[in-house]
């Protein structure tokens, strides 16, 4: 990227915030020069070429979580921490997703366009269609469903409580039609062994069958619901742990760089977050024989698109002790689209913290200062919750591209990445090289620079 002729930037640290020192208190850090210095080992090294190969690899198939595509990313991953000397592991942890089910309904041997209810069981049913209004036990009470199937109108009560009452009444099959234009969307909630195949229909088609039966005529039905159901499937968290290069003089902290190298289905995920992962691959290939006074874990996280679940996978299995020695976490999602705005950090408490203070620091001295602001959604959450001082990195605006097959290579940005690593790789190696001092946990060691606050967020 483009920096600012070195005079100039000390020029302007001192006219805004006097020297950017970015940590203790009581111990005064390096020469504004010095610092340059040090953040110059890094930056000097950073090869942007590696991240955008790393990226097209990455960024030729979805990535989606639970698939061997993903898989295939972990291994991909994994081969390149191992190859550049680390401790290296696999993470493999479950989860459940939802498999969607085929279904037919027919009335009066016509075939009706139905939708699916999520958590209906499978299952065949045929037999007379009988209206029920609203489907609560008192609409149930006067008539007989015993083997039939029960048309049921949206509203007042839950599409599972609807199942449930029909259920307990005898009915074999339950047909729920919308109260509103558009498809009915629904979800029963979770499985239940109580329900019986329940489907969704239109307002219109619904209303249509409830005026027939209402005037006395005698219908029959069927519905088929097959193949959905609850999979377990296996995602992985990636690992590289670079130990403190003193024993003797290490700090016993930790440090964690994480992005996710899953994606959504349909999408190549270039940006999302192939971008945050080929960087966090870069910046221990750049770390890797650097010395250092302080555990530097990089991680790559599985399934974050389905719920942070790599991330909330990985903050479980680690011992009290571990939580509390991890004094920072970084989280690149997000990092090189050529048609975002500007990085930021994001916390989830929109409040700054430690990672935030050392990367404005980082960005003060080697490019530009950082705004920061709120917003949950990445694997930076987890490590929060576990009282983790943790910031998202990622550009704001986001790019049109989000989560659409669109999201691929020619929209990657070297000048975006390379300022990324830059400030991130520069804010870690402030804390990790041993001549400065070990963070004090909650209490914020370095003393911030001037950032701002980003007003509205994304
Ligand atoms: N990288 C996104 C998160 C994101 C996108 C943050 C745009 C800020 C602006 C991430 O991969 C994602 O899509 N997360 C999920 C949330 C998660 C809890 C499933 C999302 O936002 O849908
Ligand atoms: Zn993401």
């Amino acid at each position: 990227m483009k920096r600012k002729p070195f005079m100039a930037l000390l020029l302007a640290a001192s006219l805004t915030m006097g020297i950017p020192a970015a940590y203790a208190k009581d111990v005064p850090g390096p020469a504004p020069q010095a610092q340059q210095a040090f953040d110059n080992k890094i930056v000097k090294r950073i090869n942007v070429d590696n991240i955008y190969n790393d990226i097209k690899h990455l960024s030729s198939e979805p990535r989606v979580a639970g698939t061997e595509a993903e898989s295939r990313a972990a291994q991909y991953i994994e081969s390149k921490f191992s190859s550049f000397g680390y401790e290296t592991e696999i993470q493999p942890f479950t989860f459940e997703s939802y498999q969607e089910p085929t279904i037919s309904v027919t009335v009066a041997d016509a075939a009706m366009t139905a939708s699916n209810l999520t958590y209906t069981p499978n299952g065949e049913a045929a037999g007379e269609l009988v209206y029920a209004g609203l489907g609560q036990a008192s609409d149930l009470a006067g008539i007989d469903v015993t083997d039939k199937i029960v048309l049921i109108k949206r509203g007042d009560i839950s599409f599972a409580d609807k199942v449930l009452n029909a259920a307990e009444a005898g009915a074999s099959a339950v047909i729920i039609f919308n109260n509103t234009t558009g498809s009915l969307n629904g979800t029963l909630g979770a499985p239940n062994d109580n329900f019986v195949p329940a489907v969704a229909l239109s307002q219109a088609d619904g209303e249509k069958l409830a005026a027939f039966l209402a005037d006395g005529q005698t219908i029959s039905a069927t519905v088929e619901v097959a193949g959905g159901g609850i999979l377990q499937q296996t995602s992985q968290n990636v690992v590289a742990v670079k130990k403190p290069t003193n024993k003797k003089k290490a700090t016993n902290q930790i440090i964690v760089v994480g992005a996710h190298h899953d994606s959504v289905p349909g999408s190549p995920g270039a940006n999302d977050d192939a971008s945050g992962t080929a960087t966090t691959i870069e910046l221990a290939r750049v770390m890797a024989n650097m010395p250092t006074d302080t555990e530097i874990r990089f991680i790559t996280f599985g399934a974050e698109e389905v719920g942070l679940l790599g991330s909330y996978a990985y903050v479980e299995s680690l011992s009290q002790d571990e939580r509390d020695r991890i004094v920072g976490m970084f989280q690149l999602d997000m990092v090189g689209s050529g048609d975002a705005g500007d990085l930021v950090m994001f916390t989830v408490d929109g409040e700054k913290n430690v990672v935030t203070d050392l990367a404005a620091a980082a960005g003060v001295r080697t490019a530009n200062p950082l705004g920061y602001g709120q917003e949950s959604r990445s694997d930076h959450v987890p490590f929060h919750n576990a009282g983790i001082p943790a910031a998202l990195f990622i550009h704001s605006p986001t790019e049109p591209w989000y989560h659409t097959p669109q999201d691929s290579l020619d929209k990657i940005s070297k000048a975006k990445l390379q300022e990324t690593a830059e400030i991130v790789g520069a804010a870690v190696y402030q804390i990790a090289r041993p001549d400065t001092p070990a963070l004090e946990r909650a209490k914020v060691a370095p003393k911030p620079v001037q950032y701002e606050k980003i007003v509205g967020g994304l």
